[in-house]
């Protein structure tokens, strides 16, 4: 019989990332609790069609500015991975409300849900937006761990999923500091490769369109600047 490593959440399970993160977890014995917000929604058919799945997994309804409902999803787990976050391939109208607010307040809830649990260890999926974006950065310098976008410049230039990268990230450290919650952030660039879901998410486009020949969306995932 195949021993269960341990039980981990996931959140965003059915997006881009969410999904190849669960199909890992899963192939290597883990029990894996995902959270979606449509559960029953076709778009996440694919997770429960994963090997190990329909043992080891299981779904639980969970939006990121919802407490009750992420305590629910992280209860018994030792580890968390925090993927979801809005990663928008149009213009938004409401960068505050539709991205901002669900990246920044989203990963502290999920932070304090995990504290509540218990929880040992929380790898937080940011992105290389929360780095790259510093004109004052000198030229040539290597960014690493010390070099964070400037959130005023995001701002100014309207790279709203930039800033809420940005702030997601420094605002998780500053709760892993007075909480003392492990927290471990990732800054991953653009990701490119096999899509498990049936939906095409804003990095994929871009690959899509840089197939067909555009440049526009790679820019407006980019900038969030029309283009
Ligand atoms: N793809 C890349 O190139 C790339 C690069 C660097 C960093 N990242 C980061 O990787 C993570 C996943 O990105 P992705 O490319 O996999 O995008 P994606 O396919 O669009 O997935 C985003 C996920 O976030 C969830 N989500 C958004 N708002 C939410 C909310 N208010 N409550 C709960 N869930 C919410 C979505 O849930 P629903 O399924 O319910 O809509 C979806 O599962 C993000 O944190 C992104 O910033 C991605």
């Amino acid at each position: 019989m195949t021993q269960v490593t341990g039980k981990v959440c996931v959140t965003g399970a059915g997006g881009y990332l969410g999904s190849w993160v669960v199909k890992h977890l899963l192939s290597n014995n883990y029990t894996v609790h995902g959270t979606v917000r449509q559960p029953g929604d076709a778009k996440y058919a694919h997770l429960n069609q994963l090997e190990r799945a329909s043992h080891n997994l299981q779904l639980f309804k969970a939006d990121v500015l919802d407490y009750d409902s992420l305590c629910s999803a992280i209860t018994g787990c030792t580890g968390v991975f925090h993927v979801a976050s809005p990663v928008p391939s149009t213009i938004v109208p409401n960068p505050q409300e539709e991205v901002i607010e669900p990246a920044v307040k989203g990963t502290l809830t999920v932070l304090k849900a995990c504290v509540e649990s218990n929880v040992k260890r929380v790898v937080v999926v940011s992105s290389v937006t929360a780095v790259s974006l510093n004109p004052r950065w000198p030229v040539g310098q290597i960014k690493d761990e010390a070099c964070w976008s400037d959130k005023e410049y995001c701002a100014a230039t309207k790279n709203w999923y930039c800033l809420s990268k940005t702030e997601a990230e420094s605002e998780a450290f500053e709760f892993a500091k007075k909480s003392g919650l492990d927290v471990v952030t990732v800054c991953p660039t653009l990701i490119w490769g096999p899509l498990l879901q049936s939906t095409i998410n804003a990095s994929s486009k871009v690959l899509i369109n840089l197939l067909k020949g555009g440049l526009n969306s790679y820019l407006c995932f980019c900038t969030s600047t029309p283009t």
